[in-house]
């Protein structure tokens, strides 16, 4: 099963691969600002697209065995967990899980794929446990882009395939990498203090994580990529240069958001 919105299977090779590499490309900055809220034994931590599970098995580490974490994603059979971790096949349109008030919500690139990701960080909040924190970490509109290459052409190349992936493809599926940019307004408005955010990317070379990342992301959307106008030479001249060592280019702009649910609801006047 796989939530309809979401334009990538996670159940294919590539899927699998892409799942793989981000705990290698993401799971530092993520934890920077996990750490940063303090997870602490006997926390109850909710998942959200786990993926993988890394950072729900990490949260478990930390709050087991008095807490615990649930992990809920559309896919779950690539959710590896561990002792305090309950993995739950659920779409997150169709409502927050029970098991709450949490003290701690993550979701890390889901909301972005999704059309009503601002009822949902609304349900999240009301989810979250007096004191509690919301963490959620998307990719940012700068786009990778590349930085050296062969030639020219393949620089251009590997950027218009980028754009038309995101600006075409993925903006048609409901996807906003406007989203980021726009989490810390909606934790605000949303009654969410202590506001906080962190900006991380990194290059990446030909046959580097970051690179393989890339390919398997891009050949899981190889059939729209064709039919907006990529040709098949371009397509797999793109999928050769991220295996290329002189091939660089700039990782995505990943963008982690923190916020805090006030203690006492504030009173109205
Ligand atoms: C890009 S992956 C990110 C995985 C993980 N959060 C990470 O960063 O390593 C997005 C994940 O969200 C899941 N997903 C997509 N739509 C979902 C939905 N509506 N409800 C729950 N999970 C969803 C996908 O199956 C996939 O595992």
């Amino acid at each position: 099963m796989s939530s309809r919105e979401y334009i990538l299977d996670s159940t294919s090779e590539p899927g699998r691969e892409q799942l793989g590499s981000l705990p290698m490309l993401l799971d530092a900055p993520t934890r920077e600002v996990l750490e940063g809220v303090g997870i602490q034994p006997g926390r109850r931590c909710l998942d959200i697209g786990a993926g993988d599970g890394s950072i729900a098995r990490w949260l478990a580490e930390r709050t087991g065995p008095a807490g615990g974490v649930v992990a809920v994603d559309v896919d779950t059979d690539h959710l590896v967990g561990r002792p305090g971790v309950e993995v739950l096949r659920h779409d997150i349109n169709d409502g927050v899980p029970s098991g709450g008030p949490f003290d701690v919500i993550h979701a890390r690139l889901v909301l972005l794929h999704l059309s009503r990701r601002e009822e949902i960080l609304n349900d999240l909040v009301e989810a979250l446990a007096p004191g509690g924190w919301l963490v959620i970490g998307e990719y940012g509109d700068r786009l990778p882009y590349a930085l050296s290459a062969a030639s020219r052409a393949d620089m251009e190349t590997f950027d218009r395939i980028q754009h038309i992936g995101h600006h075409v493809i993925g903006a048609a599926a409901g996807q906003s990498i406007q989203w980021a940019h726009q989490v810390e307004a909606h934790m605000d408005a949303s009654g969410l203090v202590d506001i906080h955010a962190i900006e991380h990317s990194h290059t990446s070379t030909g046959g580097g994580t970051g690179c393989l990342y890339h390919r398997s992301l891009i050949v899981q959307i190889e059939a729209p990529l064709l039919a907006a106008g990529v040709t098949a030479d371009e397509f797999e001249r793109y999928c050769d240069l991220l295996l290329d060592p002189r091939f660089r280019a700039w990782f995505y702009q990943f963008i982690c958001t923190r916020g805090r649910k006030p203690l006492l609801a504030p009173t109205s006047r």
